[in-house]
């Protein structure tokens, strides 16, 4: 039982956004997709729901528990997005509507996809799903509106919505990041049991190497539209192959041996989906780069469940 997408590629009319993006998360399992901005993120989790704009190709393969999401129809489709598998956004704001209370948010997709009888019923359900994401004084916030409530509260709030009708999969787009980092690491917290109680499948997406060590158990790193390195968290941060995770890696406060050293920057930018680059999307900011890099794409090598996309990886240390 996973969420499965391999060779996904992503088209506009203009420009190809991904190339060739793979991950995998398994019921009960968090799995962190890491990345500068723009590296592809985002787009490969809308593309599971189908929630890209309509001139949008989508190819090759997602697959949730045996169920192809990008066959489905309209109907079938809106079922597919709350039971199988949802979604909380960057920003609390984009996944709440203001002028609905926060119980007739979790309750409206209970009944239309009648997990639920009633609206008493559902009122119930949509209690327990608050506490269950520790919202505070949850009776009383079920009648707030989303402005009454602070940032980590209407991210709760946010998950506590995604959660009604009781999906095996939760996509995360980088749910923490307008928050504090108290509330980020509550939030967090609250991802963990989550998983572990709900035997939850999520995809925490996020630019921080800290979070993807403190929380995740494998790993995918994105680059310019391509997969470019997978593994348990504990073997990629351990033992990073592709030079880009590496840099990642040297970047991150936390992983980096705290203030004490100084922390290194990555030269160079995330390529734009419309420069088309020959070879490996990495190559221009690559300190190991040599000739080939630059005419050709390298493949997927696979050593046992570490995989990384470089003719040159780094050694093991
Ligand atoms: N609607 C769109 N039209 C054209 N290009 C787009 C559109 N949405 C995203 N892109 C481009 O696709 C690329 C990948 O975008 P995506 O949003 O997946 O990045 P991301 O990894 O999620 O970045 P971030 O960390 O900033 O959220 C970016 O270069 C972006 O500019
Ligand atoms: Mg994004």
């Amino acid at each position: 039982m996973s969420l499965k997408v391999e060779n996904l590629k992503v088209e506009t009319p203009k420009f190809k956004i991904l190339k060739d993006v793979f991950w995998e998360v398994e019921r009960g399992e968090i799995v962190s997709l890491v990345g500068e901005s723009g590296s592809g993120k985002s787009i490969s989790a809308l593309s599971v729901l189908k929630l890209l704009p309509e001139n949008f190709k989508i190819s090759g393969k997602v697959e949730v528990d045996g169920v192809e999401p990008l066959n489905l129809n309209k109907k079938e489709l809106s079922s597919f997005r709350w039971e199988k598998v949802s979604m909380v956004f960057q920003d609390p704001s984009s996944s709440l509507n203001p002028l609905l209370t926060i119980g007739e948010q979790i309750i409206e997709p209970m009944l239309y996809h009648r997990t639920v009888k009633s609206k008493e019923e559902g009122r119930e359900r949509a209690l327990e799903l608050l506490k269950l994401c520790q919202v505070p004084k949850a009776e009383e916030r079920l009648d707030s509106y989303p402005h009454h409530l602070s940032g980590g509260l209407k991210q709760r709030c946010a998950i506590a919505m995604a959660l009604a009708c009781n999906p095996s999969y939760l996509l995360a787009d980088e749910p923490t990041t307008a928050l504090d980092v108290t509330v980020q690491k509550k939030i967090l917290e609250l991802l963990k049991k989550l998983s572990k109680t709900k035997n939850l499948g999520t995809l925490l997406i996020t630019h921080d190497m800290g979070i993807v060590q403190e929380i995740s158990d494998k790993t995918y790193v994105l680059y310019g539209g391509y997969t470019v390195e997978s593994g348990k968290t504990e073997e990629v941060l351990a033992n990073p192959r592709h030079p880009y995770t590496k840099g990642l890696i040297e970047c991150s406060p936390k992983l980096n041996g705290g203030v004490k050293r100084k922390l290194k920057t990555m030269a160079g930018n995330v390529p734009e989906p419309s420069e088309e680059i020959e070879g490996c999307p990495f190559h221009p900011r690559c300190p190991k780069a040599r000739e080939i890099c630059r005419k050709e794409m390298p493949p997927v090598v696979e050593e046992r469940e570490h995989k990384f996309r470089c003719f040159f990886p780094l050694l093991k240390e």
